[in-house]
């Protein structure tokens, strides 16, 4: 089947505000916006904090390990008494939680039992680009797909979503993401919080009808119903693994939070409510090479950080928040920790977690710019790089295999960038040298009208991947571009 762009935007969804849009340039970039919920928002810190299932193989062999997700439609309680509507992978959201070895091959068939193509994409993996999601090689409603993940990678805290062209925003919505963790010698060697105090978080915000659902603009609303949200989709509700503002009880030692902001649109300025620090240990792409100390961590849609909480500091039968300084009135607040028992700890942070080569400006063969802006293109609306559109059937950088590249991105307003395949450093922020240590990050914040310079190289693989505004409504509204690698 030939799938192509204005096709897909005939059809429906967000997608669909490019085509039907007359103005092709905008006074002032749209910001995100909130979908209000109509059913009543529950009270904060009731429901106990689930962990997603982890994946179980259905094989294992000398080669690989074998997953399977089926995704399909399930009614799950989010608000307590309602049923909501959810595509999941395994039918659950998030989807179970894939427990991966650096170099163990590992390949999860797809299964696809709703009613619309799917893509699926393991975010901040180093994958082959026919395994990689791009986003118009769909899987069909009944059929399925093996997406092979080499894992040639270190440890990091990773996860699966839709990425769908031009429906990734709703699909992700609806439920079609779950965490893909992948552990190796070094960091299991570390005596870093494990088990259960080793704990995943996917922060994600939606909104709810009095019915349960969760609504999503479209272009079924009316016209301009889904142009009003192209600046991104922001809910009222905060979910932390699927369930609103949740509680977790926790020993008074050290935990390992790894943070996922899974949203289409929100940025999150997490701290906790104590004024306590966090010791960040892990980035997007793994371990730090030293700890570091922050009274605020920052996280735009699609970004990670592991961070580890002493509760040892608390009491027992203290409260500890964990707040969203970015948010107002409800949406200020995450999840609540209890500390309700005292507890023996033999983790520890090491002073030296990990040995993060630097990678050096002074080698890079090339030079390119990004600048990401809203604006038109043949009569509609969306978001851009460098002047266009996204287009399957168009290449925007020929990187070479092995290559050190510096990419300089610019914005107008805020756009979490992401990169497929190559992992990369932050080298400067609005003109200002980064310093410290080295850190692998997938996706970083440009905020209003930044510049920030990456140094990237092209390893692995050659082929086609993308690079795009991980605001899902602006990568859906055409913020995306495509890479080769030769
Ligand atoms: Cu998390 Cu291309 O996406
Ligand atoms: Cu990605
Ligand atoms: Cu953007």
């Amino acid at each position: 089947m030939t799938f192509t762009r204005r096709d897909a935007l005939r059809l429906f969804g967000l997608g669909a505000v490019a085509a039907v849009s007359g103005c092709s340039l905008l006074g002032r970039s749209p910001q995100p916006r909130m979908l209000s919920s109509s059913a009543p928002l529950p009270t904060p810190y009731t429901v106990p904090l689930p962990l997603p299932a982890v994946a179980v193989p259905y094989r294992t062999d000398g080669q690989a390990d074998y997953y399977e997700l089926i995704q399909r439609t399930a009614e799950v309680e989010i608000l307590p008494g309602l049923r909501t509507p959810v595509w999941g992978y395994g039918g659950q959201f998030p989807g179970p939680t894939i427990k991966a070895r650096s170099g163990r091959r590992t390949v999860v068939r797809v299964t696809n039992t709703l009613g619309q193509p799917t893509v699926t994409h393991l975010h901040g993996g180093h994958t082959p680009p026919e395994s990689d999601g791009y986003p118009t090689d769909l899987v069909q409603p009944g059929t399925h797909r093996d997406y092979v993940f080499p894992l040639d990678q270190r440890a990091a805290t990773l996860w699966y979503h839709d990425h769908r062209m031009d429906y990734t925003g709703p699909q992700v919505w609806r439920g079609l993401a779950g965490f893909f963790l992948v552990g190796d010698d070094e960091e299991a060697s570390l005596p870093l919080p494990s088990g259960e105090r080793d704990v995943p978080l996917l922060i994600c915000d939606r909104s709810f009808n009095a019915d349960g659902t969760m609504p999503y603009p479209a272009r079924a609303d009316g016209p301009g119903a889904a142009e009003a949200f192209m600046g991104g989709v922001l809910g009222d509700v905060i979910l932390v693994n699927g369930v609103p503002w949740p509680q977790l009880r926790v020993a008074g030692a050290r935990y390992r939070l790894r943070l996922l902001n899974g949203s289409n649109a929100r940025t999150y300025e997490l701290a906790l409510s104590s004024g306590g620090a966090f010791t960040q240990i892990g980035s997007d792409g793994g371990l730090l090479a030293t700890p570091r100390s922050l009274r605020q961590v920052r996280l735009a849609p699609g970004e990670r950080a592991d961070v580890v909480v002493d509760f040892a500091a608390y009491r027992v039968g203290d409260h500890v928040e964990l707040r969203n300084l970015a948010g107002e009135g409800p949406q200020a607040g995450i999840m609540r920790f209890t500390v309700d028992r005292a507890a023996r700890d033999d983790s520890a942070i090491p002073a030296t977690l990990s040995r993060v080569e630097a990678l050096d400006p002074a080698r890079a063969a090339v030079t390119r710019d990004f600048e990401f802006t809203s604006g038109g293109m043949h009569g509609g609306t969306g978001w851009l790089i460098n002047g266009m559109p996204f287009d399957a059937r168009r290449v925007d950088a020929r990187p070479r295999l092995g290559q050190v590249e510096i990419w300089r991105l610019t914005s107008d307003v805020s756009h979490p960038v992401h990169l497929h395949l190559a992992p990369f450093q932050v080298l400067s922020v609005a003109g200002e040298r980064r310093d410290g240590p080295p850190e692998w990050k997938d996706t970083v914040e440009l905020r209003e009208t930044q510049s920030v310079e990456i140094i990237t190289r092209f390893t692995g693989y050659r082929g086609r991947y993308v690079l795009h505004c991980h605001n899902l409504e602006h990568e859906d509204m055409a913020m995306m571009s495509t890479f080769e690698v030769v």
